[in-house]
């Protein structure tokens, strides 16, 4: 199966791909759903939406401090790698990510879409200007822009809408995408999750890479289970582990 799927992909004119955290799992990244999952582990309504923060900004940073420095300690593998590679063997590409670690950026991907933000960016509650913040740990917690006001970070929080040009720009991928991949998510958090749909239903074939069945796999054209530091190098024809 996965050398028709490879056949597929380099026959592929435009590519779109989809992740989410399961591509940084073998980084160390913790997942958000699966065996150690953060929401296993805490509630998000305490910790990831705009009325935890209005309640107790200092909690809410503390968190992210803590997955700040999680997140500091990791780096790209095989399967950022091989996403990578990918974006400059396609004419029309697009990986979008719901990850907010970064690691598709250090991996060298650059047409990339952050559906869900960035840990590193954060955004003035009075100005809403972005940022960059990298200092790990961080000096203040909670930290505040030059103008005194909380800063918060530039991710979407549940209850909160997606960036719209980011959004824009993923359902023009998957609505014109000949190939979408879609790579380590539990396909259960919208808008994300119905764009391989959409891109199924405008005639793209639909490779999905996940050790687990979603709720789409019987959806998608091509199911490969495994995990995506493995499949993705033996799909994309990138040696495993290169950087
Ligand atoms: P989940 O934690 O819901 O799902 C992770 C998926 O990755 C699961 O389907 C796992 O089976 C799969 N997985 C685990 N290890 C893998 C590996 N080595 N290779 C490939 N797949 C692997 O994470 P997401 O689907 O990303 O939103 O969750 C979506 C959103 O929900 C996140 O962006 C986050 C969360 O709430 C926000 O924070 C806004």
């Amino acid at each position: 199966m996965i050398t028709e799927a490879a056949k597929r992909v380099r026959e592929a004119r435009a590519i779109a791909v989809l992740t989410g955290a399961g591509v940084s799992a073998e980084s160390g990244v913790p997942t958000f759903r699966g065996e150690g999952g953060l929401w296993r582990q805490f509630r998000a309504e305490d910790l990831a939406t705009p009325g935890a923060f209005a309640r107790d900004p200092r909690l809410v940073w503390e968190w992210y401090d803590w997955r700040r420095q999680k997140i500091a300690a990791c780096h790209p593998n095989p399967a950022h790698h091989a996403l990578a590679a990918l974006e400059s063997q396609a004419a029309e590409f697009l990986l979008i990510t719901q990850n907010i670690d970064d690691l598709h950026r250090k991996a060298g991907s650059r047409r990339l879409v952050e559906l869900h933000g960035n840990i590193w960016r954060v955004r003035c509650t009075r100005e809403a200007t972005v940022s960059a913040l990298p200092d790990v740990p961080l000096r203040e917690i909670p930290p505040r822009c030059g103008c005194g006001a909380l800063l918060r970070p530039d991710i979407v929080w549940f209850g909160e809408t997606l960036p719209a040009e980011a959004l824009d720009r993923a359902f023009r991928a998957a609505d014109t995408c000949d190939l979408f991949l879609v790579v380590g998510t539990s396909a259960l958090v919208q808008p994300a999750a119905s764009l391989p749909l959409m891109a199924k239903r405008r005639g793209a074939t639909v490779i999905e890479v996940n050790p687990d069945p979603t709720p789409i796999s019987h959806l998608v054209g091509v199911s490969l289970q495994g995990k995506a530091g493995e499949i993705l190098p033996a799909l994309l024809g990138t040696p495993p582990g290169s950087p």
